[in-house]
């Protein structure tokens, strides 16, 4: 694990930008895996830049979104669909045919959980993925007590992450109670991980994944066992870390 201890948001989004960016231009078809959240945002801003600026080409990059609502329909301003489309995919020239989001709205959620792990596969395996983690250590929707070798599939949101997501809806009742996310065990097999963190809400989850044991009580602490993870955050996030990192 390459943690990496950046100054403030903007130079972990550039940070994280580059990674991206080196990776799309060495491999121009790779597989990326996108994250939703505040914490990607800025490094979506970037990528945007550094395609118009810079040519960067994502025409050939097959994509694969980590999760997504039960019940909100793609054209919901809250939906990881509107998201996705909204914050980055309509800036730059991705191929639309090869955008992957789960759908909330399946009408046999086992048999599109089980189709959505077969396209990843058909695509040869997500390259680099990203990831935001939250307060509580989730990644994705895998909230403390998944299973860390979980496969895509239906889980129910925890009070508290519907109580941190509820900022984005107008009442905190429409706040879905269920999600399709990608598994654990999904993301761990992903060539690369790219962990963001910002703000001191994230102290303690951060703490945990780069310096705690292992456990299911903090899903992402099994980034632990991968062997290509970057972990890159701002100083309020690190600040609870006590072993000495890279900035
Ligand atoms: C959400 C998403 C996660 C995200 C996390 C943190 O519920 N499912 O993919 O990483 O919570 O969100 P934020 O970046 O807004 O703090």
């Amino acid at each position: 694990m390459l943690v990496y201890i950046k100054e403030n948001f903007d130079d972990m989004s550039k940070a994280g930008a580059r990674i991206v960016a080196d990776l799309v231009r060495k491999k121009p078809n790779c597989v990326l895996g996108f994250a939703t959240g505040g914490t990607p945002l800025g490094m979506y801003k970037e990528l945007i830049r550094l395609h118009k600026n810079e040519g960067l080409d994502f025409s050939k990059v097959t994509t694969f979104n980590l999760d997504e609502y039960v019940g909100l329909p793609p054209e919901h301003d809250q939906s990881y669909h509107y998201f996705m489309w909204e914050n980055l995919f309509k800036h730059i020239n991705v191929d639309r045919r090869f955008v992957h989001i789960p759908m909330g709205m399946a009408q046999d959620i086992d048999r599109f959980c089980e189709w959505y792990e077969a396209q990843i596969e058909k695509a040869g395996g997500i390259d680099l993925q990203i990831l935001g983690i939250g307060a509580n250590g989730h990644i994705a929707f895998n909230e403390p007590g998944s299973s860390l070798g979980s496969r895509t599939r239906i889980k129910t949101l925890t009070g508290t992450t519907r109580e941190a997501n509820a900022r984005f809806f107008k009442n905190p009742d429409e706040v879905p109670k269920y999600a399709i996310t990608m598994g654990v065990g999904t993301i761990m097999d992903a060539k690369e991980l790219l962990l963001l963190a910002s703000g001191e809400g994230k102290a303690d989850a951060i703490a945990a994944t780069c310096e705690g044991p292992i456990t299911a009580k903090w899903p992402a602490t099994i980034v632990q066992m991968h062997r290509y993870a970057f972990v890159i955050v701002d100083k309020a996030a690190a600040s609870k870390l006590t072993m000495k990192y890279t900035d």
